[in-house]
């Protein structure tokens, strides 16, 4: 986490209960899915035919299906570029994963949330496929909830306060979002978090990182800006990408892990 774009975050002890060497009790505050590793073969109906199947290790992770149809977040975003950023980016990030710890058995049964907390753990040559490749399952695992179709279309009750009290309004808000994720260079996420002082702050990473690798609260919104995301509608247009991908935002789970992540 290279960039907060308000100020740095103080309000509440999330920190250093989410750092490296964290504990089962802290990581069950973790909002969303629990990306715990599953048994079994992965849903292959979901993969893209022409998708590689070979050499590939069957876990310990597995990629869920789309919990929506590939062309449910039309006109925003295209069906195509749904298929293609789950079932071959988001793929790859799991084939690469079950990879990177094959031969690490120690690893197998700590969830993708727990590898990320604990990057310490992971042996030095695998580290960095590690982080790229857990975090890029966290991240789009996240990415998939945060826009299921039929949620509230707003924020509120606790969200909305915070998002009142610390950005004025909504709008502010994805504004400051928006410029995040224009001012990341290459590739990677912008973010709302959670900070110490119980504010919410708006920051990006790079690549597949995630706030928590740098000790911030787990995200309770957060956007991709790789060109994986949107280069097949928008080109290099990702400002518009942007603004239409809040079209997509589903606020009844971004309230829920607001709540769920302020209240530790
Ligand atoms: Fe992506």
């Amino acid at each position: 986490m290279d960039r907060i774009i308000r100020r740095p975050m103080s309000r509440r002890n999330l920190v250093s209960g989410l750092t490296a060497g964290a504990t089962a009790a802290t990581l069950a505050t973790w909002p969303g899915l629990a990306h715990r590793p599953a048994a079994g073969e992965r849903n292959a109906a979901f993969r893209l035919q022409s998708t590689p199947t070979t050499d590939v290790p069957d876990g310990p992770f597995t990629l869920e299906p789309l919990p929506y149809d590939y062309a449910a977040l039309e006109p925003h975003i295209d069906t195509l570029t749904m298929q293609i950023h789950h079932d071959k980016h988001h793929q790859a990030y799991v084939d690469n994963l079950n990879k990177a710890i094959a031969d690490l058995p120690d690893l197998h049964a700590m969830t993708a949330e727990e590898l990320i907390l604990n990057l310490d753990q992971v042996p030095e040559d695998r580290r960095n496929a590690v982080r790229n490749n857990a975090g890029g399952h966290v991240n789009h695992s996240l990415f998939w909830e945060l826009m299921t179709p039929g949620g509230a279309r707003e924020p509120s009750g606790a969200l909305a306060d915070a998002i009142a009290s610390d950005f004025g309004d909504l709008a502010a808000l994805q504004e400051e979002v928006t410029t995040a994720g224009l001012g990341r260079f290459g590739s990677g996420w912008a973010w709302v978090v959670i900070g110490e002082d119980d504010t919410l702050a708006v920051t990006s990473t790079p690549n597949q990182d995630n706030p928590v690798m740098e000790g911030g609260s787990p995200p309770i919104l957060g956007v991709d800006v790789w060109e994986h995301a949107y280069y097949l509608k928008y080109q290099n247009k990702r400002k518009d990408y942007l603004t239409a991908w809040w079209n997509t935002v589903n606020w009844d789970i971004v309230n829920g892990r607001y709540e769920q992540v302020a209240a530790g």
